[in-house]
């Protein structure tokens, strides 16, 4: 098993882990082989559930022969299905996988469903406040895990479910400065604000606990953004976190399931590179500034103002939003198709992908290693010296 550390485990609903948690990441980027293999070193995986049917050949070669919504949903619950599956393989029984599911897509409800009946160990739920999540997992034996930003929403979240008698197995608090995809945070200008500095919001979420009567140690918290060094795990679990959750450096090892220009895109980008801007689900995000996206923010304006109001068909037909700036005319949003820009990302299209990242540099630089170095690195400080001729996976 893993080298010995300096740090207590993470536990979620009784299960002992390492307490780094690899983040979920669409579109297909934390997929089956990154999940399951970070499971399989005793960690927390997290297989991002949306728009999964991007990873299998035939299911895409169905959505072009029929091309409507109905087509595409449903390959899209087959793919997850066959991911959940084979993270479970991989993992030997080990660590944990989690579904991620963004409340934003409009089919959250059947990612969750599916997420119960595949045997997931756990949900973790952001893009919007996971307040039916109890509702929709009544009576499954699953983790449930809110992604929030401030103690104002771990509040809500804690005040809602506990009237329906559940309180969540963890909660990840994600900072809007230093995260990467989508950002918890309603206007750009807000994400350095005080209340989502990490000790901060920790001292006030153990304020929320004791005015609830909950003891703090039944709720693990993880915090998440810019998390990239063995000094700002330990930083963080000394602050008072149960765990950390990554997104970026484990996206870029040599088992995310993205395409090798992907992560070199990832990897390579500088801190120039990265920019913030608003997505078409009207929240603040942060990527690569890739060919693609420089020349949308350049025309963002001239966009918004020539068709920014104006409604349009969906122009994948899969209606993945359920309130997209571009379908529905939403002026202040993004106007993009989201999903089009990141399946091509995930092909290593990089003339026409959107990259999301965090914003802070990676661990082991621009080089691909591997997640058990990863997780070395992070956990003991010590890196591993690279295995030559060790090969990339690639999209197969
Ligand atoms: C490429 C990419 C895609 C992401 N997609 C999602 C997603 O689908 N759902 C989600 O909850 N978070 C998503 N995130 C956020 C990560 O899960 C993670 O919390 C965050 O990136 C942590 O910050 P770090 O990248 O600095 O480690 C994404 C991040 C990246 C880099």
């Amino acid at each position: 098993m893993f080298p010995s550390h300096p740090f207590a485990p993470l536990v979620i609903r009784g299960r002992s882990l390492l307490p780094i948690v690899q983040g979920g990441m669409g579109v297909g980027v934390s997929a089956h082989r990154l999940a399951g293999s970070v499971a399989r070193e005793g960690a927390l995986g997290t297989i991002a559930s949306i728009d999964l049917r991007h990873h299998h050949a035939d299911l895409l070669e169905r959505c072009r022969a029929t091309p409507d919504r109905a087509t595409l949903e449903d390959a899209n619950r087959i793919a997850l299905t066959r991911e959940i599956h084979a993270a479970r393989t991989l993992s030997e029984g080990r660590g944990m996988i989690a579904v991620n599911v963004m409340k934003a897509v409009n089919a959250h409800a059947d990612y969750v469903r599916i997420a119960c009946e595949l045997g997931a160990d756990a949900i973790v739920m952001g893009a919007g406040l996971p307040l039916d999540l109890p509702d929709l997992t009544q009576g499954r034996d699953i983790a449930l895990i809110p992604i929030l930003s401030d103690s104002r929403g771990v509040g809500v979240v804690l005040r809602k479910w506990m009237k329906k008698g559940r309180l969540p197995d963890a909660i990840v608090i994600e900072h809007p400065a230093h995260a990467g995809g989508h950002l918890g945070v309603t206007n750009l200008d807000d994400m350095h604000d005080a209340r989502f500095e990490f000790t901060r919001v920790l001292q006030e979420i153990d304020e929320i606990f004791t005015s609830l009567q909950i003891s703090r140690s039944e709720v693990p918290v993880i915090v998440a953004g810019g998390i990239n060094s063995h000094e700002a795990v330990r930083a963080c679990l000394e602050a008072g976190a149960n765990g950390v959750q990554i997104g970026t450096p484990f996206a870029v090892t040599e088992e995310g399931d993205a395409h090798p220009n992907f992560k070199r895109v990832l990897a390579d980008a500088t801190s120039e590179d990265i920019v913030e801007f608003v997505s078409v689900t009207g929240l603040p995000a942060r990527a690569v500034k890739t060919p693609w996206l420089e020349r949308y923010l350049r025309n963002e304006s001239r966009i918004r103002t020539k068709i920014g109001a104006l409604t349009r068909a969906c122009p994948t037909a899969l209606e993945c939003l359920s309130a997209c700036g571009l379908r529905d005319g939403i002026e202040k949003f993004g106007h993009f198709c989201i999903d089009t820009r990141l399946a091509a990302a995930l092909r290593g299209d990089v003339n026409n992908g959107l990259f999301f990242r965090g914003r802070e540099a990676l661990p082991f630089g621009t080089a691909i290693r591997s997640v058990r170095d990863l997780l070395e690195l992070l956990l003991t400080g010590a890196a591993r010296p690279v295995v030559a001729g060790r090969l990339a996976f690639s999209l197969g």
